[in-house]
């Protein structure tokens, strides 16, 4: 009993440090269904995440859209206080930002045009291959393919995976490495099929200055309530 009384003083006490606050979130909009831009507005499960848990938690929250590979330095500077970014938590990583809990567990898969014969031997040889830079998929295209010399053909590094979608429709690449629930929103909307999963395993987790233990704290009672209440299961559904 005590115990708890403790732990609903430590909570009031977190909601009262945040209450009111407004936090920058940083995330690359270009990974449905997790964060894209529809008629200039963010749209996404993780944006909807993110707000339910400020919402929750007393808070506010700004959106602003960067390319993925500078969201980790944006947050180590302080430009930004959290990212949500369907990233994945990886030892790397977690050396110099913190992670939330998992939200969320992917693989990644291997997308080739509509029309393509190809098959996961895509991978091989010498054919062109495409990744956003600084994504899981891109670390491993270079220590799997590259470095190994399993692929000889170009390995291209893009700023968004619409960009990297649209040279696959161009032809321009012969296959992109991405995420596997993301790789199966755009093949909805483009001529693009998904012909190989590869088993990755990843949790996403949302990030925040390692110093930011207190919002580190608020995001994850935040997730806790959210899977408690049943929301995180309908923003699920609404966007899976
Ligand atoms: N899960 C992968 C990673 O953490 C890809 C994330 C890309 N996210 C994005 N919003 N473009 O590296």
């Amino acid at each position: 009993m005590k115990k708890t009384l403790l732990v609903m003083l430590a909570l009031v006490i977190l909601v009262g440090f945040a209450f009111g606050a407004k936090y920058v979130v940083g995330t690359s909009a270009d990974f449905p269904p997790f964060e894209s831009v529809e008629n200039g507005v963010f749209v996404g499960f993780d944006i909807d995440l993110i707000k339910a848990i400020a919402e929750e938690m007393g808070f506010e929250v700004e959106i602003r859209d960067m390319s993925f590979d500078s969201l980790i330095a944006a947050l180590v500077s302080g430009n930004l206080d959290i990212v949500i970014s369907g990233m994945t938590i990886t030892d790397e990583r977690e050396e110099v930002v913190s992670f939330s809990k998992p939200y969320w567990t992917a693989d990644q898969s291997v997308v080739v045009r509509e029309d393509s014969e190809m098959s996961v031997t895509v991978l091989f040889g010498k054919h062109n291959i495409g990744v956003q830079t600084g994504t899981t998929g891109d670390i491993w295209v270079e220590e799997n393919l590259v470095e190994t010399k399993i692929l000889t053909g170009d390995f291209k590094r893009y700023d968004t995976y619409v960009l990297a979608m649209t040279d696959l429709v161009n032809r321009n690449v012969d296959a992109i490495v991405l995420d596997a629930p993301v790789a199966e929103s755009f093949a909805e909307v483009r001529p693009v099929k998904i012909v190989a999963i590869i088993k990755t395993y990843e949790d996403y987790g949302i990030a925040v200055n390692k110093a930011n233990k207190e919002l580190l704290e608020l995001i994850n009672e935040g997730i806790s309530r959210l899977e408690e209440s049943g929301k995180l299961n309908e923003l699920n559904l609404k966007h899976f």
